[in-house]
């Protein structure tokens, strides 16, 4: 009896304990019941793949959703963080697989396909990250993977944010800048000769760098505005991060969305003279949430974009780390009444897996209606109907452990993009084939085996395979006479789009003649021992 009472004693002991101690940190990783192994983290936390015919590797992606529907664009990320080796561009096709990837920018954000003047470029801001803003510049690649655009800050000291880097349709550059300036602090408890980082963005004629425009928040809100706490800044070596400026849009009329996470704010910026037009969220709120749809009370938010006249979209992280006024992140689309200053939510978006992006993230609509977000500190983004329905949901890293944050991708996104490298295919033979891969080559659709007497000769066609991802594997054709070969990159209508040099099929071709070739010594060598031995028995 006593012993079944203390028996009974221990267990809800230990219910209490796993309670207290092990429920928070499940829920801080995550674990959920219809987590797969590769969440689990079964394959590692940032699981990645390597290649035979290249030393690159790249994320293993693990599609937790997949629907015809999804765009059948190139998604493009960034992924960095304790896991990763080296920062990189990277576009992955719509299956997953890599396309291409470029480690020698070294830490990249904010990477999209963007047009201008007509043209497609691949856009992104490269640099140092500092404590939460960036100082570099940014740049502009053309369809052969070459550096065409180099746009940096205009004015004495000011270093390029990684935030923003938008190109309006006039064919001008809309960027981010963190400046730290003095500022009072004592209505937030802190010094009166105090700092903060003030946030900046600038218009900037591409093709010139000329300055077309600038704001600076500092002038037009104040540090109360902020939900940020002082938290050990705001002197000269810390400068307090009030505003956080994270992303500027560009309207018809010329005026500029504006979003500043640490205000909780979208506002429009009144082109030419800066002066705020009007606020959506955070303490400085002008607009009624009509019929309470959860309109104006996002938080700690990303990427606020014009959808129409008077829809935005934004990416409600509401999460920072110390702080999560809500359980999971969502994308929003907002309908506005200027004129009335009302707010309608009228579709959110969240994860399958309600991911709570605890830091950074976008939200964009893509051509063909279909809603993508990047899930920013969570290595997840997924595509949705314009109704909110997930279709494709996919991870980089594995769920449980989105909490730590081991790989990240500041932004995501899905576009169309034709790159034709300038460097050659690249292919190794092994005892298991030819594998073959081109960085960046996005119209190959099948690889063509050819063959030589001698390199000089006319080649022959021995196959053609379809190309499979990223790198394909083909089959040595067996008992091939032909010791030299090349695979020949073909486009969907069949036309060459490059080749790799001409190479030996060293593996099996060399090894085998070269055995043949000793045989072939040993036993003439063995018969004219056995002749010489038998005229030697003769003439005794
Ligand atoms: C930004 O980088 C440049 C060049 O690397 C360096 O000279 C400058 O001091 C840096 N500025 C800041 C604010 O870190
Ligand atoms: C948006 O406003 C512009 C300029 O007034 C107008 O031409 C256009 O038709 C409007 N678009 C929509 C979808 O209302």
């Amino acid at each position: 009896m006593v012993h079944n009472y203390r028996r009974g004693l221990l267990a809800a002991l230990g219910l209490v304990l796993f309670y207290i101690f092990v429920v928070p940190q499940l829920y801080r990783f995550r674990f959920r019941l219809d987590l797969s192994l590769y969440d689990l983290g079964f394959y590692g936390l940032s699981p990645s793949r390597s290649y035979v015919s290249t030393s690159l590797t790249s994320p293993l992606l693990e599609f937790v959703r997949w629907d015809a529907r999804c765009d059948p664009g190139f998604v493009f990320l960034t992924p960095r963080g304790f896991s990763v080796d080296k920062p990189s561009l990277n576009i992955f096709d719509a299956q997953g697989e890599l396309a291409w990837k470029d480690e020698s920018w070294g830490e990249a954000q904010d990477f999209k396909v963007q047009q201008y003047r007509g043209e497609n470029y691949l856009t992104f801001w490269a640099g140092v990250e500092l404590d939460i803003h960036g100082n570099g510049s940014w740049y502009m690649l053309n369809s052969f993977y070459q550096p065409s655009y180099n746009i940096s800050p205009v004015g004495e000291g000011l270093v390029g944010d990684l935030h923003e880097f938008h190109i309006t349709s006039n064919d001008t550059a809309l960027v981010t800048i963190y400046d730290p300036i003095p500022s009072d602090l004592t209505s937030l408890g802190g010094s009166s000769s105090g700092w903060v980082y003030d946030a900046l963005f600038q218009e900037i004629d591409i093709e010139t760098g000329k300055l077309l425009f600038e704001w600076r928040a500092s002038q037009h809100y104040p540090v109360e505005s902020t939900f940020l706490a002082l938290d050990g800044h705001g002197d000269k070596s810390k400068p307090f991060d009030a505003f956080h400026i994270n992303s500027v849009d560009k309207d018809l009329w010329g005026n500029y969305l504006v979003s500043m996470r640490h205000t909780h704010t979208i506002s429009s910026i009144k082109g030419e003279t800066g002066e705020v037009l009007w606020t959506l969220g955070g303490r400085l709120n002008e607009f009624s949430d009509v019929s309470n749809s959860g309109s104006t009370d996002f938080s700690w938010q990303h990427d606020a974009r014009w959808l129409g006249n008077d829809t935005i979209s934004i990416l409600n992280n509401a999460a920072h780390e110390f702080d999560s006024p809500a359980p999971y992140s969502n994308g929003m689309v907002i309908q506005l009444d200027i004129h009335a200053r009302e707010a309608t939510l009228l579709v959110s978006y969240c994860e399958s897996q309600e991911v709570l992006a605890t830091s950074q993230g976008n939200m964009r609509v893509l051509e063909n209606g279909n809603v993508f977000i990047g899930w920013g500190h969570s290595a997840a983004f997924t595509e949705f109907t314009a109704d909110g329905e997930i279709l494709c949901d996919v991870h980089f890293g594995a769920s449980a452990y989105f909490s730590l944050g081991r790989i990240v991708s500041y932004r995501a996104f899905k576009g169309y993009w034709v790159g034709t490298p300038l460097t050659e295919p690249s292919a190794v033979v092994t005892d298991d084939g030819i594998y073959v891969s081109w960085n960046g080559a996005t119209e190959v659709s099948e690889w063509q085996l050819e063959a030589f007497e001698q390199p000089s000769d006319e080649s022959l066609v021995l196959e053609s395979v379809p190309k499979t991802g990223f790198e394909t594997r083909i089959d040595v054709p067996e008992n091939t006479k032909y010791p030299f070969f090349r695979i020949v990159a073909l486009d969907s209508d069949g036309t060459a789009l490059g080749q790799t040099p001409v190479m030996q099929t060293q593996a099996q071709g060399s090894d085998d003649s070269s055995s043949v070739k000793l045989w072939i010594l040993i036993t003439t060598a063995l018969f004219g021992c056995v002749l010489y031995v038998i005229w030697l028995s003769r003439k005794l």
